[in-house]
């Protein structure tokens, strides 16, 4: 199309959408293609999951509001969903991508996600849900920037930069999943992965020689929001960039009090933002690093993710030691004053959580109170299970919501226990009823030995203490009842306990689990389900049309579904594209 067209075009779209900016949020769409590529991340050829062929996957890169879209089409061997963790999914939890809301995409087909980001901002990222499948990439970062008229709590960053932190092994996620279907333990990780690459050889023994390793460009003087992201496996990390410091600015949709770090812990599924000032002299280029957290460093050194910061003024290569890690292997006292030292910047504008209302959720009283005690893996039926009170979760054929859509019986139990049951562990569907519009307070009990992270969907939750020890009625002392932050996934130390609370506001059914990708295959996990009791199309959006029948009501789902879905969004011209691109462009010029 010529210019000057585009020029006009462009006026007549003013006038005409300029009417509308409250009514319609723009569309941006993506279109997602999945499928394996050889890569040798850490020097080992092996199949990895790639979108649009490149690992790992592309940033979404979204305004508060906007409507998104994403086309994926599935062309791995097995099924397929992608989860698009701490997206709020507001009134419609069709579109979150994990077996209790949706039914897998079958391999050659298409399925067109689309939900709007309502009222959030903040550091994301997406991921395959099923399978084991994230062990083997599918991933990248999902941002949600503030809209023009809301002010961030910080000058402009002169870029942006996603960072995607992991550990990884040179197994494939077929592999691993046999060896937790055999009943074994995973080990120890071969590497930690930045970007979907290994690590700068800082050290010619450890490292071998070959290795693509990830560089970040920079211009001395700038200031750069950093978003970094653990979507690794089961590992807590630690993230330092070499003489610089790490201003805390957000995490996961809330923006924090800021502070200076010089080294932060990151668990499995979280997100931070840090706003980072190239103000060295460039003598040489600085060390990026990711290192495994709470292990025996002589034996873990290998287990390492190692990146370059490279000023355009550089003088040369990185060399020498790593920066050091905190100095306390194995006492996590300072990890957890590090996590309590987060705090919620209360007099930031922008979109947050506002339960029932009011910013003050320490004065709302709880209506339902759920202790959630994990264990270590024990052996039900004969296999190798994980538990949350005392209950391994089994998905059912049939998503829970699904289920609730045609009235199934049978499928699910809403009988989750308020307090760990005593006994025997058992494997059940078993989901938490939740109260709609209740304030729920859940404490998250580790008694494994390992630090896990856990994630609701739909919500942000306040996280408001944390402890050694058993939690106890009287341990409600120690509560931040002010500024405690507001976010997706907490990490809960080992013997430990973690507490949450989470206004019940958004209708649909819930996961709640663990980030550990490990502890989650092997049952993990239960299913929030708020319902409103009051019959109204207000509080719910209606099931997609093109959503996807399986279970007991694979009778429902027709072939010409997927690809009447996949008409109505992937076959649009590009003509349509340039169009939603100007409406876009011009609302958020307008309004
Ligand atoms: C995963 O690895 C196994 C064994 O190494 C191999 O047989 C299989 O083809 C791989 N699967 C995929 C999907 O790459
Ligand atoms: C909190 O946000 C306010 C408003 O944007 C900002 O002025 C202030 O600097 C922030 N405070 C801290 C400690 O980050
Ligand atoms: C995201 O898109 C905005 C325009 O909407 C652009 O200014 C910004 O640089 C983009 N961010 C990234 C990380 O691509
Ligand atoms: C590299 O690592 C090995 C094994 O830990 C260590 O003995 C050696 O000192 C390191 N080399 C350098 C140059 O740091
Ligand atoms: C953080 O550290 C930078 C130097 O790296 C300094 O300029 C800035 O004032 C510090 N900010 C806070 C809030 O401590
Ligand atoms: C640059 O900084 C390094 C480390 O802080 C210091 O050793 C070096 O002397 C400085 N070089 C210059 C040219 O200022
Ligand atoms: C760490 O591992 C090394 C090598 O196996 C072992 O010698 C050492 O005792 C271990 N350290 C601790 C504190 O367990
Ligand atoms: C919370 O409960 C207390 C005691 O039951 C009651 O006095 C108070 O009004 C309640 N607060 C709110 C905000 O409902
Ligand atoms: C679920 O909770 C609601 C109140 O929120 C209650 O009316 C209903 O009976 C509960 N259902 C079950 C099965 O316990
Ligand atoms: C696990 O729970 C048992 C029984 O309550 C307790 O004795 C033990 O200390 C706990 N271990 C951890 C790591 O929390
Ligand atoms: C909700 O929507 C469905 C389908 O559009 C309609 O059949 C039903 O009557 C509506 N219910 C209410 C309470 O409005
Ligand atoms: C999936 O989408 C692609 C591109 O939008 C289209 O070419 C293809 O026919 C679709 N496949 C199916 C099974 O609908």
């Amino acid at each position: 199309m010529a210019s000057h067209s585009v020029v006009s075009l462009f006026f007549i779209y003013i006038s005409l959408f300029s009417s509308l900016c409250l009514a319609d949020d723009p569309f941006v769409s993506y279109e997602f293609v999945l499928s394996y590529i050889t890569a040798s991340p850490l020097g080992v050829p092996q199949q990895v999951i790639a979108i649009n062929g490149h690992f790992p996957g592309p940033v979404i890169n979204v305004t508060t509001n906007n409507n998104v879209v994403v086309n994926v089409r599935n062309k791995l061997d097995e099924d397929l969903l992608i989860t698009w963790a701490g997206i709020q999914q507001r009134r419609s939890s069709w579109q979150d991508g994990v077996l209790g809301t949706n039914c897998p995409i079958p391999p050659k087909w298409n399925w067109t996600y689309q939900f709007q980001v309502k009222d959030q901002i903040g550091s994301f990222f997406y991921f395959p849900s099923l399978n084991f499948q994230r062990a083997s990439g599918g991933y990248g970062g999902f941002i949600i920037n503030n809209r023009d008229i809301i002010p961030i709590p910080f000058a402009t960053p002169d870029g942006d930069i996603t960072i995607l932190i992991g550990d990884w092994y040179t197994r494939n996620h077929t592999a691993l999943r046999r060896e937790l279907n055999g009943g074994k333990n995973l080990g120890m990780p071969d590497g930690v992965l930045i970007n979907g690459k290994g690590p700068y050889r800082y050290n010619t023994t450890l490292v071998p020689d070959g290795i693509d390793y990830e560089t970040i460009d920079v211009h001395p003087g700038k200031t750069y929001r950093i978003r970094v992201h653990n979507v690794g496996v089961s590992t807590s990390l630690n993230f330092r960039i070499q003489n610089h410091n790490l201003l805390l600015a957000e995490t996961e949709g809330s923006y924090t009090v800021q502070q200076n770090y010089t080294s932060l812990d990151i668990h499995v599924g979280q997100s931070y933002s840090f706003l980072v000032t190239m103000d060295q002299n460039a003598s040489s280029d600085y060390y990026i690093v990711a290192s495994a957290r709470f292990v025996n460093e002589s034996l873990w050194q290998r287990v390492t993710g190692v990146g370059i910061l490279h000023y355009s003024n550089s003088k040369g290569k990185a060399s020498g030691p790593l920066p050091d890690p905190p100095n306390d292997q194995f006492d996590k006292t300072f990890s957890m004053n590090q996590a309590r030292s987060i705090r919620w910047n209360v007099s930031a504008s922008g979109a947050r959580p506002n339960p029932q209302g009011s910013f003050r959720y320490g004065s709302i009283n709880v209506t339902d109170i759920y202790v959630l005690k994990n264990k270590p893996p024990v052996t039900i039926n004969g296999k190798l299970r994980t538990t949350l009170s005392g209950i391994s979760f089994v998905n059912p054929a049939t998503p829970i919501r699904l289920a609730d859509q045609f009235k199934v019986k049978g499928v699910y139990k809403l009988d989750f226990p308020n307090r760990p049951i005593t006994g025997l562990p058992k494997m059940e569907t078993s989901v938490i009823n939740g109260t709609y519009r209740g304030f729920m307070e859940i404490i998250l009990q580790n008694n494994e030995t390992k630090v896990q992270s856990y994630h609701m969907s739909g919500y942000a939750f306040f996280v408001v203490g944390m402890d050694y020890g058993e939690w106890t009625e009287n341990s409600r002392g120690t509560y931040n009842k002010w500024d405690g932050i507001a976010r997706t996934t907490t990490q809960v130390f080992p013997g430990a306990w973690t507490a949450i609370l989470i206004s019940l506001d958004n209708v649909g059914v819930w996961n709640l689990r663990t980030e550990n990708l490990d502890s989650w295959y092997l049952g993990q996990e239960t299913y929030v389900r708020v319902v409103n009791p009051e019959e109204t199309n207000k509080t719910e959006l209606p099931m997609p049309d093109n959503a996807l029948f399986c279970g007991s009501l694979s009778r429902l789902q027709k072939p010409e579904d997927i690809s009447s879905a996949t008409s109505i969004l992937g076959s649009r011209s590009k003509l349509f594209m340039i169009l939603v691109t100007m409406i876009y462009v011009v609302i958020s010029i307008f309004c």
